[in-house]
Order: C-alpha cells, then structure tokens, then sequence
C-alpha cells in the first residue's frame, strides 16, 4: 500500500535521490565520500576531539571539519596531526599525553572557547584477571576515566564562565556493560565512564550542557585490529551479535555526531549502543 500523499519520505544518512548542494558532504579525504549529512546544525560551532590521531577519533574530526565546525584535534603523536591537518586545513593539532595531568593542564590551558567535546582517547591493556598489573591499571584509568574528567572540568568551566549550551560525548564501550574476557580493567574504566557520564548530565545540566556516551561494539580501528584480528576469538564476538557483524568507524561518527548537535537536544545521561544489538542479549 502506497503511503498517504502527506507523509514524508523517510529521512536517513544515505538518500538514493541526488541531496540538494547544501547537504553533499564534500571531498574525497573526509572519509565520508557521497555521503549525504543530515543538517546537524554544528557549522561554526568549536569542537575538541581527543584521540584524534587514529580510527574513530580521526573520522570524527574529517567528518566535523566537512560540516563547517573548527575542530581541536589532541592527541599524542605528531606526525598523526601533521597528516591531519593536511587532509583537513584549519584543524588546529595540539601534541600531549592525556596521561600526563600537568602536561593536559598546560595544553589545553589556553585552548579558548569550546562548544563541543568528545572525549574518545582511550587504551585497552588486556591482561588475564590474575595477570592484571599496576602500571596497566594506571595507565587505563589515568587515559579513559581520569582525563575524561580533567578535559570536561576544562571545557565544563569555560562554558559555564560565558553562559554558553554544551554537549559533551564520552566514547564509552560495550565492555562497559558486559564481562569480556581478560578485559577486567578496560571493562572497569568503560563500567565508570558509563557512571561518570550520569553525574556528569546530573551536575552540568543545569548549565544546559548535555553528557552522553555511546557505547560500540569491536570496530577495526588500529586498537580493534590489535585485539580482534584473531578470527576464532572475532567470531566468539560476532556470534553474539544480533546483526552478525563488527561496527564500522562511520556507524560510531554518525552518532556521535547526533548526540553533539541539537536534533538530541532532550537527550543526556544516555549510553547509547552502536553493538548490532549485543547488549540487547
Ligand atoms: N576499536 C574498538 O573496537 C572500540 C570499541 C569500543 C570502544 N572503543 C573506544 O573508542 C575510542 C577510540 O578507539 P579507537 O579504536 O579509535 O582507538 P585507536 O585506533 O587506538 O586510536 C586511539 C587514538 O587515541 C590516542 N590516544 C591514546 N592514548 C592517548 C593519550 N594518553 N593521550 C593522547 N592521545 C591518546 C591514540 O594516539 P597514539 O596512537 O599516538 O597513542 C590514537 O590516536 C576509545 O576510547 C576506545 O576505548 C573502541
């Protein structure tokens, strides 16, 4: 039955009809070739991105750049930034270690006023349980929970100082709701990132910045590559995978993008899978 002349068409990512100009994402080294952006609203507004020197990190910030927001890409090898910034001109790099508390402070001490936030750095140290050691506990939670912490305290006050909205989205994972194999601290530093994410929406949404995080299943990023590329163990995983497969880069970028910008604007506190329904079984 042909649907009622009033209805809409359905609206998604990838129209097979030719977008209007406005919305044809351009250029070839976005890495979103062709693909049609749903009008986010981000254009003009200012983005951090951690971790952007690699896999998720780095699509996010050629997808915002393509959508006209000014992106601060932080990361921690520079030549990661330097062929950044050449795919993307404008992108401002800026070279620490999340790890480091000192060294972030001094960094993104003057990075100046920023709307949006994605807090995507992270490490995965896998260790059996009885094998787990302090520098792996450390490091992981010094680079997926701690930081996340200082770099929203930063982002948090500037915002708050000039009265301005704000989205922050915490890059979360799967783990952080289901027990994986020699993942005892990945799992625990993505279990309080999920917590953190809450308290972060309770304490900032007064100041109309909304936290969220989204929660992925593997995707083949360098760190997926090192962890799943063993197909006995990638198909343990995929087999308890409704949709029977690994999420790509773009499934993540695409709602992340929707939680940053206001088409979520009721929407805070959420961790929001990206697993082909794992977390559903
Ligand atoms: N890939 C997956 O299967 C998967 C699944 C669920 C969730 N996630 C989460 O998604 C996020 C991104 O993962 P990914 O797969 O894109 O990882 P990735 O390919 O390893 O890239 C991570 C990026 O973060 C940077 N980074 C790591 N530690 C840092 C530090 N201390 N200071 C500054 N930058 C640092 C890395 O820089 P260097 O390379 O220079 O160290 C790299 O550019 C992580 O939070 C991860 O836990 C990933």
């Amino acid at each position: 039955m042909s649907p009622p002349p009033t209805q809409k068409p359905p609206c998604d990512w990838s129209c097979s009809a030719p977008p209007p100009p406005e919305l044809q994402v351009p250029g070839p080294s976005t890495g979103f070739p062709g693909r049609v952006a749903m009008e986010l609203g981000l254009a003009g507004r200012r983005a951090l991105v951690t971790g952007a020197g690699k896999g998720i990190g780095r699509s996010l910030v050629q997808a915002l750049h393509a959508a006209g927001v000014r992106v601060v890409a932080v990361s921690r090898t520079q030549a990661d930034l330097d062929s950044l910034v050449r795919e993307c001109p404008g992108v401002e790099p800026l070279c620490v270690d999340l790890a480091d508390w000192e060294a972030t402070e001094h960094a993104l001490g003057s990075v100046g006023p920023v709307d949006l936030l994605v807090n995507n750095a992270g490490v995965a140290l896998l260790q059996p349980f009885l094998e787990v050691t302090k520098e792996a506990f450390d490091t992981s939670f010094d680079v997926n929970l701690r930081a996340v912490i200082q770099v929203s305290q930063m982002v948090a006050r500037g915002l708050i100082a000039r009265g301005a909205p704000g989205a922050i989205v915490n890059v979360s994972s799967q783990a952080s709701q289901r027990a994986l194999t020699n993942h005892t601290v990945y799992c625990s530093t993505k279990g309080a990132l999920d917590m953190l994410t809450k308290v972060m929406a309770l304490e900032l949404g007064p100041y109309q910045i909304r936290v969220n995080a989204v929660n992925p299943t593997v995707v083949m990023t360098p760190m997926g590559q090192a962890n799943w590329n063993d197909p006995h163990k990638a198909k343990v995983m995929l087999d308890r995978i409704p949709l029977g497969k690994f999420a790509e880069v773009e499934n993540v970028v695409d709602t992340i993008l929707f939680l940053l910008s206001d088409r979520s604007s009721m929407t805070t506190g959420s961790t929001v899978p990206v697993d082909g329904g794992f977390l559903a079984t």
